[in-house]
């Protein structure tokens, strides 16, 4: 019987992270949207597609580029963004100066709740 109920609420909480809320929907339009626009999708958008990725498109984000999954929903440790965007590697994004500190939190917090996506960043006829 306590087995019975510990797997239903195993599949409830499955069920319910992959339902993207409309909490993380705000935090992805309010706070990550706008520092992707700003500081990286003049190089990663659908013309350029600089490393093989754009912003406009949270596909090409969990695929990657040359050097593995860029964003690897609710693990910021082994994503290539976020290493990139602190600096902690050879490989560092965006060219030249570093963000603000805080970006990067929200950057950080963002993957680690999954990379929601919202409404902001979009392929015009996607
Ligand atoms: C001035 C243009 C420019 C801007 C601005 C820029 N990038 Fe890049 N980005 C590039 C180029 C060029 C590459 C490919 C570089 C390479 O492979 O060595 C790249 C590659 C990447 C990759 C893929 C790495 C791989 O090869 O797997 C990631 C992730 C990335 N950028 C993240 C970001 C983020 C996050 C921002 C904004 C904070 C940003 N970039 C802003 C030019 C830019």
């Amino acid at each position: 019987m306590n087995g019975i109920v510990f797997s239903l609420v195993a599949i409830t909480a499955v069920a319910y992270a992959q339902t993207p809320s409309k909490n993380d929907e705000r935090y992805f339009d309010q706070r990550v949207a706008p520092i992707l626009i700003k500081r990286c999708l003049g190089c990663h958008n659908q013309e350029l597609n600089d490393g093989g990725i754009s912003f406009l498109d949270r596909e090409t984000l969990l695929k990657g580029g040359s050097r593995g999954p860029a964003v690897v929903p609710g693990q910021p440790e082994i994503s290539v963004l976020i290493h990139a965007v602190r600096h902690d590697g050879e490989f560092k994004m965006p060219p030249g100066a570093k963000l603000p500190s805080r970006d990067v939190v929200t950057l950080t917090e963002w993957v680690k709740r999954g990379a929601p996506w919202g409404t902001k960043l979009r392929i015009a006829n996607k």
